[in-house]
Parts: C-alpha cells; structure tokens; sequence
C-alpha cells in the first residue's frame, strides 16, 4: 500500500492536442529526400513492378514528378540513370558521359529548377556496367577498389559540371570520398556537397531496385557493401567518411539498422541521412495491397522511427505521399 498517488503516464496520452504537445519527433517534408529513375528510350513513364507507384521516368515526366514533390514541400530529389543496355560496358563508360541519360536528367532538372530543388545525383557505376558491379573488375573477378576511384571522379565532375548539388557517392569502395572531394575541388566545384552512403550494407532489401535500374549483376556485393552482422564498422565507415570531406553521412537500408542509425546520430558532428529503401518500401506496399496493413499508418510510423532513431533526413519512395500526408 504506497502513501504516493498513482503515477499516471497516460495523463499525456490523452488526447491528440495532449499528444501532439508531447511528441518528441516530429516529421516535416523538407526531412525527405525523394529517389527518382530517369531511363533512356523510353517515351512513357514505366511503373517498377516491384514498387507500385514508382516508375521510371522520361525526362519530361521526371519534370512534372519534381515538380510535384515541390508543391508538397519535399526540396531534394535523387537521381539514378538508367541507360540502355546496349551502352552498357566493363567500366561504366557512359556514366561520365555529358550525354548520358543520368547527366542528361542533372541538367534538364536544374535548368527548370535552378535552387529550388536541390539535385542529388548518385555516383556509382552499377547502372553502367555490363556486370552490373559497382567497381570495375580483375580478371579474377574481384572488384577493383584503387582503380575504380578515378572513374568516380570523372563521374562526379560529370555529375556537377550537369548541375548536381550533392553528389551521393554509393559504390562503397575505400577511399571515394577523399577522391571525389578532391576531383571536385580541382575542377572548381567546392561548393558542390557530398551525401556518402558511409555504412551501406549487402541487403536484401535492395530487390526491387535492382528491376528499377534493370541491374545486369550476377552475384552480391558482399566484398564492398558491410555484412548485416556488424554494427561497429559503421562507425569506422563514418569516420573516414568524415576525415575525408563528407558533409553528410548516410545509413542504409533504414528500418532493420535503425540500431546502427542511432550508433551514427549519436558520435556524427554532420547531418545523418538514412535511406529507406526499394524493399522496405515494396514491403509496406504489398502488405497494404493485400489488406494486410494501413498502408498510410505503416508508412508514417515508419519514417517516424527512422527519424526517432537519428535521421535528419530521410532519403524515401513515400517521400510525396508522407509529405502531402503533412499537410
Ligand atoms: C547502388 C545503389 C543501390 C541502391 C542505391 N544505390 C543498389 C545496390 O547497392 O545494390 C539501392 C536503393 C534501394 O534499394 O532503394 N548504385
């Protein structure tokens, strides 16, 4: 028998102005980063099968889609290019191409954009190889770490030279971002920010994307990407990242490492992206086609606890739809 009155948690929980006057996080639109697909020869939007809801654009689609997302209040999008199969080669060539599909996309968009949105632009080569690995190759099959850096660099200058705000280097090889700051820098592009995937793991959840950019790979990425056993080498990953020039640090994917979210939010001195990506995305879609979910509910619940967990920004498919949500 306690002499104390019952302690009542529930007094804050009990109703939605009490909620709202409590909660701790709190989603805005200008937290969401929105992924888009550009493609080559295509003359209509193509929907990802796997993504409901996601498609890969023509450039004049990709137009209206930003525009989109900046009536909604969403002020970053990025891109990845899908280039025709036939332009596909051992080095990725066309990624640095100025007439490439993804540069081409870089350059349509600022030019209708200018400041407004911000154009991220991603910088591996997997979408260009033929192998589709995000590094070139040995003979012996083994990805090639030294000599796939300077084809980043040419790619990034590419990608800023386009009009790239923040160059998102991907590829997970050691060493990209001290290469790509330092590239940039040299070709006058210092204002140009660099968003690094630093604790990038070899997921599974990566499915549906591979059908976004038509993926040529055989085979995993499990000697460059981190093994979902690990958490700690995520902190060493954001380190260097931050020892060579990142001005973000990225997680990704988000929900199933939102411990590895919380490790990084916790010691980085930067801005934390993580990166809800295609499969945790096809997840929610097809639980809610099914009847199975709320779809909206799983949706908002899940972007909040990913930025719960850490996240200044969210890189998200739901990025329009939680945005509008918001309003
Ligand atoms: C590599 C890249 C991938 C994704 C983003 N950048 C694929 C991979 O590493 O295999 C996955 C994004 C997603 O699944 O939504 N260019």
């Amino acid at each position: 028998m306690s002499t104390f009155p019952v302690r009542r948690p529930r007094r804050l929980r009990q109703n939605a102005a009490m909620r709202e006057l409590v909660a701790e996080t709190r989603l805005h639109p200008a937290d969401f980063i929105l992924p888009l697909f550009i493609a080559e020869g295509i003359d209509t939007p193509r929907e990802i099968t796997s993504m409901p809801g996601q498609f890969q654009h023509t450039a004049d689609s990709l137009v209206r889609i930003a525009e989109s997302a900046l009536q909604a209040g969403v002020r970053c999008v990025d891109l990845f290019g899908v280039p025709l199969a036939s332009k596909k080669d051992a080095t990725g060539s066309v990624a640095w191409d100025p007439e490439g599909i993804l540069n081409l996309g870089i350059q349509r968009l600022r030019q209708e954009f200018g400041d407004e949105l911000l154009i991220m632009a991603d910088t591996c080569l997997d979408e260009f190889t033929d192998h589709g690995h995000c590094g070139v190759m040995r003979a012996d099959g083994t990805v090639d770490n030294d000599a796939t850096l300077p084809l980043y660099c040419d790619m990034a200058v590419s990608q800023a030279n386009a009009g790239a705000h923040i160059i998102s280097p991907s590829g997970m090889m050691d060493g990209q971002v001290g290469a790509i700051r330092a590239a940039l820098d040299a070709a006058g592009h210092e204002e140009v920010a660099i968003m690094a995937y630093s604790a990038k793991y070899a997921s599974a959840f990566f499915g549906p994307f591979r059908e976004a950019v038509g993926s040529s790979l055989e085979g995993n990425r499990r000697t460059y990407q981190q093994d979902p056993a690990n958490a700690r080498e995520s902190l060493l990953e954001v380190e260097l990242d931050i020892q060579e020039g990142a001005d973000f640090v990225m997680v990704k994917p988000a929900l199933p490492y939102l411990d590895v979210l919380r490790q990084v939010a916790d010691m980085s001195p930067l801005p934390v992206a993580a990166y809800q990506v295609s499969g945790e995305y096809a997840m929610i879609k097809a639980g809610a086609e099914k009847g199975w979910i709320d779809g909206p509910a799983v949706m908002m619940e899940s972007l909040t606890s990913i930025k719960r967990a850490g996240a200044d920004q969210i890189l998200t498919y739901f990025a329009i739809d939680a945005a509008k949500a918001l309003q």
